[in-house]
């Protein structure tokens, strides 16, 4: 499998670059509209044709590149299908699976961080990876206190579902802010400050009281986001 990590500097966004060899479909996940040129030269460079780009959820401090890889690639453009982002080509359901080229990966509704997140796993019948968007992060989880996040989802859908995977299965997140590249299932259970050992009310409590600002491009970056990143038309 190819493999590869990008990292957008001025957001901490982390975008994966996934295809099952050199010269085939790949698809992109959570990419970064600054970037684009650098996600398609590494396209080019690696002989890949690229049939999808996924956002996990709607963005609140970058601006999405689902509508100019779309652009550029004729790519599908992919969602979960809570999504309020109106140009979104294709809408997943929990338990779908996307099947690119031979990698697979499934669908799973992890509402918490935003109502509308979805994680994907990596080969869900034997996991070995999951992209958990901003829902969990490495040693954190993802801010629950606007686009309708809820700690006690965040909880559900991190400790019920992304925690019943195994525990060999490697967690890409959309952030990291601290260095972290990647983690494992079993590292979060022991070492998330945030869930090692804590019950649903001290999460809650340990969420409600995080008083961060919002962020610096909340308010471009999610209405941009619901465009897919284009401007809108003006009727
Ligand atoms: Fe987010």
């Amino acid at each position: 499998m190819l493999f590869r990590q990008f990292i957008d500097p001025e957001s901490s966004t982390y975008t994966y670059l996934i295809a099952s060899g050199s010269g085939r479909e790949a698809l992109i996940i959570d990419p970064v509209k600054e970037r684009v040129s650098h996600y398609l030269a590494a396209i080019e460079q690696l002989n890949l044709k690229l049939v999808r780009a996924i956002d996990t959820h709607t963005h609140a401090d970058h601006v999405t590149g689902l509508g100019d890889l779309r652009e550029a690639t004729g790519c599908i453009t992919v969602m979960g299908e809570y999504t309020r982002a109106e140009c979104v080509s294709e809408q997943v359901r929990d338990g779908d699976i996307l099947d690119v080229d031979g990698i697979l990966l499934q669908a799973l509704y992890t509402p918490g961080h935003t109502d509308e997140s979805f994680s994907l796993v990596l080969n869900a019948q034997k996991p070995e990876a999951v992209f958990t968007g901003d829902v969990l992060l490495i040693r954190g989880t993802g801010r629950t206190d606007f686009q309708n996040g809820d700690p006690a989802k965040s909880w559900d859908s991190i400790v019920n579902k992304l925690f019943r995977l195994p525990d060999d299965t490697l967690v890409h997140p959309a952030h990291d802010y601290k260095g972290w590249t990647v983690s494992s299932i079993g590292e979060e259970k022991r070492y998330n400050p945030r869930l090692a050992g804590k019950s649903l009310e001290e999460y809650t409590e340990i969420m409600r009281n995080l008083n961060l600002p919002d962020p610096k491009m909340m308010d471009i970056a999610v209405p941009a986001n619901l465009s897919c990143g284009r401007p809108r038309k003006v009727a």
